[in-house]
Parts: C-alpha cells; sequence; structure tokens
C-alpha cells in the first residue's frame, strides 16, 4: 500500500460520530519506523508544522491524542476490541427479521435506486487519491500508455471514473463504469464530464452470469473494485470474482478497497441491522459486508466459499461446480489493511476506522 487515503467514507452515516468508552490509546509505529520528516523533532514535526495532510500522522505514546482530528495506523486496544465484541454480541442478539431478510437481499439494485434518487452524484466523495495508491493507473493514463480497457465495477455516480479521466492524458484508455443500479448510471450518463470517447457506463450486476455491455472474455486490463464487494452478499462473491477472473486479459489487475471487520460504522450498529455474521443492513436499505483480511485472500485466490451461515440464497447466483471453485483465479499481490483513528476534538471522543486494500492479478 503507497500510503493512506483520505477517508472513503461511504454514506452519511459514517461521518457521524460513535460514542465508545474513553478508550487508552496504543502506540501504532515505532519512531525506529519513522522516517525523520515524521519524528518529533521540532524542526520536521509534520504534526506540528504542516498542513492537515494524511498518512503522516503517528501517533506516539507522548502524544495529546486530542491535539489533531486523525491519527494513521492506530491499533485498536482492548478497550475497544472488548466493546467491539459487546457490540456483535448485541447486534447477533437481534437479527433483521426473516421477512425483512427476503425484502433487502430479493432485489438490493433496488434500495440502490432508492439511494441515487435520495443523494446527488456528491454524495460520495471524489476519490481522488487513488492514483496514488494504485500506481497502475497513472501507468495507464500516460500519453503513451496505447489502448486500455479498464472497468470500473460498481461504479456508482462516477466519483472514481470521473477523476481518472480528468488526469488522463492516455487518448488510448476507454472506461467502463458499470453499476446494477438504474438511477447511478443515469447519474453518470448525465455528468458533464461523460464523454462516450473515453467512457461508457452501463448497466452491469457484478454477480449475474453476464458479462458487462461490450465487454468480451479475456478484454480487460485493469479492474477497479472501490467499495463495491461489500454491498454483496457473500453467496455472491465467488459468482462476482468468476466474472471479474473472465472479463480480465491474463496478468490484468484488479484494484480493490473496502470494508475492514471492526470499522467503526460495524461496531456501532444498533439492533435489527443484523443480517449474517459481519454482514448488515444500512437504514436506507443497502447491505455492506466487513471484512478480514485472510477472508479476502481466500476469496481472490479462489479457495473460499461463503460463510455457511443464515444468508439468504438469491437467485441471480450462478451455480459454480466444486472444482471450478477449487482452481487458483488470482495471485494476491498486495493487501493490506488502513487503519486510522478518528478523534472529535471538541467531543472528545475516538473512532476507528478499519479498511482492506489490495491488488488481485489474473493467473
Ligand atoms: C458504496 S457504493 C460505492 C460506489 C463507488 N464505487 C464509489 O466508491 O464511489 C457501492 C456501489 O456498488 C453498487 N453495487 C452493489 N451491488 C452491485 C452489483 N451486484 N453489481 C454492480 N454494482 C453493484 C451499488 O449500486 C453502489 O453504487
Amino acid at each position: 500500500m503507497a500510503s493512506v487515503a483520505p477517508n472513503p467514507a461511504a454514506s452519511p452515516e459514517e461521518e457521524l460520530l460513535t460514542k465508545t468508552p474513553a478508550l487508552t490509546v496504543q502506540e501504532a509505529a515505532t519512531s525506529a519506523e519513522l522516517p525523520p520528516h515524521r519524528s518529533h523533532d521540532p524542526q520536521f514535526n509534520m504534526k506540528r508544522t504542516d498542513p492537515f495532510q494524511f498518512g503522516s500522522r503517528y501517533l506516539q505514546e507522548s502524544d495529546d491524542v486530542f491535539e489533531f482530528n486523525a491519527w494513521d495506523h492506530v491499533e485498536t486496544d482492548d478497550t475497544y476490541k472488548e466493546y467491539a465484541e459487546q457490540q456483535y454480541a448485541m447486534q447477533r442478539e437481534s437479527p433483521v427479521s426473516d421477512f425483512d431478510k427476503r425484502r433487502f437481499n430479493s432485489d438490493p439494485a433496488k434500495w440502490w435506486n432508492l439511494f441515487y434518487k435520495n443523494n446527488t452524484a456528491n454524495f460520495f466523495k471524489n476519490r481522488k487519491w487513488l492514483q496514488q495508491e494504485f500506481p497502475i493507473l497513472d501507468k495507464v493514463t500516460a500519453e503513451d500508455a496505447g489502448p486500455v480497457t479498464l472497468l470500473e465495477v460498481g461504479a456508482g455516480a462516477g466519483n472514481t471514473a470521473f477523476p481518472i479521466l480528468a488526469s488522463n492524458k492516455n487518448p488510448k484508455l476507454k472506461v467502463h463504469a458499470c453499476d446494477f443500479s438504474k438511477k447511478a448510471v443515469e447519474v453518470m450518463r448525465s455528468h458533464e464530464e461523460y464523454n462516450t470517447d473515453f467512457m461508457q457506463a452501463d448497466v452491469w450486476d457484478a454477480a449475474s452470469n453476464d458479462l458487462p455491455p461490450g465487454l468480451e472474455e479475456g478484454s480487460v486490463d485493469v479492474v477497479l473494485m472501490i467499495f463495491i464487494f461489500s454491498a454483496l452478499s457473500p453467496i455472491q462473491w465467488e459468482q462476482a470474482v468468476r466474472n471479474i477472473y473472465r472479463v480480465l486479459k491474463p496478468g490484468g489487475e484488479v484494484c480493490f478497497r473496502d470494508y475492514g471487520r471492526g470499522d467503526l460504522a460495524q461496531v456501532r450498529f444498533k439492533g435489527g441491522r443484523y443480517l449474517a455474521e459481519n454482514f448488515y443492513i444500512r437504514g436506507d436499505g443497502t447491505r455492506v459486508y466487513f471484512f478480514e483480511k485472510n477472508e479476502l485472500a481466500q476469496i481472490w485466490a479462489g479457495a473460499s466459499t461463503a460463510p455457511e451461515d443464515e444468508v439468504e440464497a438469491e437467485d441471480t447466483t450462478k451455480e459454480v461446480t466444486e472444482s471450478e471453485a477449487k482452481q487458483p483465479l488470482f495471485d494476491v499481490e498486495e493487501l493490506g489493511v488502513d487503519r486510522r483513528m478518528l478523534v472529535n476534538r471538541a467531543r472528545r471522543l475516538k473512532m476507528y476506522r478499519c479498511w482492506i486494500q489490495g491488488r488481485f492479478r489474473k493467473k
């Protein structure tokens, strides 16, 4: 992972605060690991002299936690972990009813359509940090990169695709931005920077049996998946991974970022939101899963199947034979947990964010 990206909060609720017990903060990085500009030498100390910059504030024992509003790579401590476990236990005690499970699982696109109807394209923050996190994006947008096909899965309002196009210098780049929400696709198509010379926005369900419109097997160089995999039900993972595998060229790369287990968005879910382990329904009817790093490695290497719990079956999912499922699909080139502690200084609250970011390469 290059460094830490700005807070890619994916819903307004994630901007809210969570009340956690008063916590002791563990030191995240030893000074030996820190480059000089992150040291406490007042001459170089970025914490005190530089404007706010993500990826540069490493909490140390002598720091006043409430001096700044974000710290990078902070491990949660035992108190928070205990609090999180209590929350999970409470959530499990009060799961979503079977009736509502069917309501939310039978047509998930409907809830995302409503979401995009109720929110503008500016709702998600523009993901300008992507190029820094995924250097392949710099390569494919370079002037002399030649023909490149980039597929964004679950592109939403285009907050990833449009910033990429804005900095693109490659006349032969084509971005296919797909989402299963018709409303999201409408939002992208009506964007003032939507230019069909470089971009094609289409409706496509990543967990269906089809490939995205206009794309053949083995035709894509790079796939981007930013906070989309968490929107799938665990029983859809395998099919989605298989579709990405099919559409990618051999050696093609997947750039991935999503929610990690223990993220504050998970910990603060109240009762009545639990669909299955680590899988929840938000207040707006959209679903969200929180991943463990090893779980993702298994899924993308092709070794995993959905956890065996009460996840509802959905009719969009294709049967995958056992031999297919065990085939290794991707090399996990990079997979890291990105943690950040956010601090509300006025209310002296600490909040922990956790994201997982990785790159997978088609064998
Ligand atoms: C949290 S949003 C992220 C949007 C965008 N990637 C971004 O980062 O701004 C998740 C997106 O995934 C889409 N999505 C959910 N399930 C999908 C599926 N099965 N196939 C395609 N898109 C899906 C939703 O409609 C939504 O736009």
